[in-house]
Parts: structure tokens; C-alpha cells; sequence
């Protein structure tokens, strides 16, 4: 077994390959005036089991095709077969049409990385739990929550004072899911409405807050991804509204679009967790920004899946 990265995040590779005492191995990559790219693989791997690592993060479009050429490069060179370990899926969100009209475009998305010979794929917290459904290879679906729940007990906030909070309702099957590692910590949800057309954001009401106190409390709001920041800091403000205490914001994904680390840095968060699965370069970080490692968790998996 060999693992090669793709350069959408070298960094969550590296640490990957350290935890599995192995070589990473890099492509040669040139890139044309024009912006077309050309992929290499260097080293000879015939009937190889190969572990390539990309997640199809901003660029998206130059990460899928990045990934896609990688494939090729590899199948074409003679690998037995390409686990893709992608542990961000760009348009995750674009899994069913919305309007008249639109493309499914993470179906698209599906058919090229199976095309090219991508034969299994890892990918981390999905948006809808029907996204494995839509692929033809076997799929692995690993979640940051026990990540999560590690962290939330280390930093003693499971003490009876802590409220879940999932801003919108397509999380709640995710933060049941946490209230259960938890020892049951109670949670509740927020009702969102996101304009299709100016992608304006409204959180409208908490639900499922009859029988909890939120007064006073801690809360933690936990979610798939943060991508303009608009949810977590709308969340924040009607839960503050509501007389909340601290308010601590986990998400897996870190997309930080626009200027999403600077409206998370302003918010009345006190601190905010992500993962490693998105590369966040450094301008992008932010004193109340911290960083959990989902390397550990994906390079158990290799082993399981390679049986070393
Ligand atoms: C949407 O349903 C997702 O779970 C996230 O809440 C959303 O993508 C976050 O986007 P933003 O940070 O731009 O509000």
C-alpha cells in the first residue's frame, strides 16, 4: 500500500502518514501558463494498493479535477486499486434539485470520480445521511463527534450545565447522536430559513426548548460545516436573545468563505473548534479558533480497511 496527496491539504496527509509510520508520496505537478494542469506519479506502482488523500475543498472545481487526473495517473501507471480519502465532499449540499431547472450537481460530481476508477471513498460528516446512497462504490462515512465529545469532556462543560444546539433542523439527527455520547446532555434546535435566491439567513425560533432551561446555560452549537459564518453567528444571537450563557460553536468542516474568520472572531462565541478535514491557511486563523485532528481517526480506518 502506498499513500499519495493531492495538494488540497498536504498537511492532514503528513499527519496521517506519521501516525501510520509510512512514506507520503507527492505527485510532480506543473501548472501551464494557461492554467491547465499536469499530473505525474514518480514512482513505479504496479498491482499497488493505493490511498490517495484530497479533499475536494475551495477550489473545488480545481480539487475535483486535480483528483480526477491523480486517479487516472494512477490507474493508467497500473494500480490495483485507488481508496480516495476525501474527507471534505465539495457540493455535498447540491445533493437533490431544489428549484425547476438546476443540475444535481454532487451527482456529476460522483459519476467523474467513479469514471476515472476511484474505487472505494472516505468521507467525514456528510450533510444528508442519503449521500453514501448515491454512490456505486463502497463508501466509509467517518464523524467527527467522538472528536468532539473528547474535547467537550476534557474541557469539563459535560457537568449538568451544557445545552446542544443544532442551528438549523437538517442537524438534528447529528446532534441526537452527540446528546447520546454525551450521557444525554440535553439539546435543542434552531428553526433556519435561507433565501435560495440572495442566500440571506433568518434564524426564526429554538425548538424543542419547552422542557429546557437555557437560561444561564452554557451552549454548545455544533454543525456539519461553517461556511460564510452567516448560521453560527445568527444562531448565536437568538440564543443570546434567549439568555444564554457562554456560547462555544463546534464544526467539522471549515470552509471559511467570504469573511467568515472575521465575523467568527466578532461574535459572541467565546471560542470556536473545527477540524483538520478543510486546510485553513494561516491568514485565516483567528485567537479564538482551535484546531482538533481528525488524522488519528482516518489512519485507523486505513489500518482497518489494509488489515496492518
Ligand atoms: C447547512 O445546512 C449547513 O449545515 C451549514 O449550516 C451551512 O452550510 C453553514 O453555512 P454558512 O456558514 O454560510 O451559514
Amino acid at each position: 500500500m502506498k499513500i499519495y496527496s493531492g495538494s488540497a491539504n498536504q498537511k492532514l496527509a503528513e499527519l496521517i502518514a506519521k501516525e501510520l509510520h509510512v512514506p507520503l508520496y507527492l505527485p510532480e505537478k506543473f501548472i501551464f501558463p494557461d492554467r491547465e494542469e499536469r499530473i505525474r506519479v514518480l514512482e513505479r506502482v504496479v498491482d499497488e494498493e493505493i490511498v490517495l488523500i484530497q479533499p475536494l475543498t475551495p477550489p473545488v472545481n480545481e480539487h475535483i479535477i486535480e483528483a480526477s487526473f491523480l486517479v487516472d495517473a494512477l490507474k493508467r501507471s497500473g494500480a490495483k486499486t485507488v481508496f480516495l480519502i476525501t474527507p471534505y465532499l465539495g457540493y455535498q449540499r447540491q445533493d437533490h434539485i431544489f428549484r425547476d431547472g438546476e443540475a444535481v450537481s454532487l451527482d456529476v460530481v460522483i459519476k467523474i470520480l467513479e469514471v476515472v476508477g476511484v474505487d472505494k471513498i472516505l468521507m467525514f460528516e456528510l450533510h444528508s445521511i442519503k449521500i453514501p446512497e448515491l454512490f456505486n462504490i463502497p463508501v466509509v462515512h467517518l464523524s467527527a463527534l467522538p472528536i468532539f465529545a473528547k474535547e467537550i469532556n476534557r474541557l469539563g462543560f459535560n457537568d449538568g450545565n451544557s445545552v446542544l444546539i443544532s442551528p438549523d433542523m437538517g442537524g438534528i439527527r447529528r446532534i441526537k447522536q452527540l446528546s447520546e455520547i454525551l450521557n444525554d446532555m440535553p439539546y435543542v434546535s434552531i428553526e433556519k430559513d435561507r433565501d435560495l435566491a440572495t442566500g440571506g439567513i433568518e434564524a426564526k425560533e429554538i425548538k424543542g426548548a419547552q422542557n429546557i432551561q437555557l437560561a444561564g446555560k452554557r451552549g454548545i452549537i455544533v454543525d456539519d460545516m461553517i461556511s460564510g459564518g452567516g448560521t453560527m453567528v445568527k444562531a448565536s444571537g437568538l440564543l443570546k436573545k434567549n439568555g444564554i450563557g457562554d456560547i462555544y460553536i463546534f464544526a467539522t468542516h471549515a470552509i471559511f468563505s467570504q469573511n467568515a474568520p472575521i465575523l467568527l472572531q466578532e461574535s459572541i462565541a467565546e471560542k470556536v473548534f473545527i477540524t483538520d478535514t478543510v486546510f485553513v491557511n494561516k491568514n485565516k486563523h483567528f485567537p479564538k479558533l482551535e484546531v482538533l485532528s481528525v488524522a488519528p481517526l482516518i489512519a485507523e480506518e486505513i489500518k482497518k480497511q489494509f488489515d496492518f
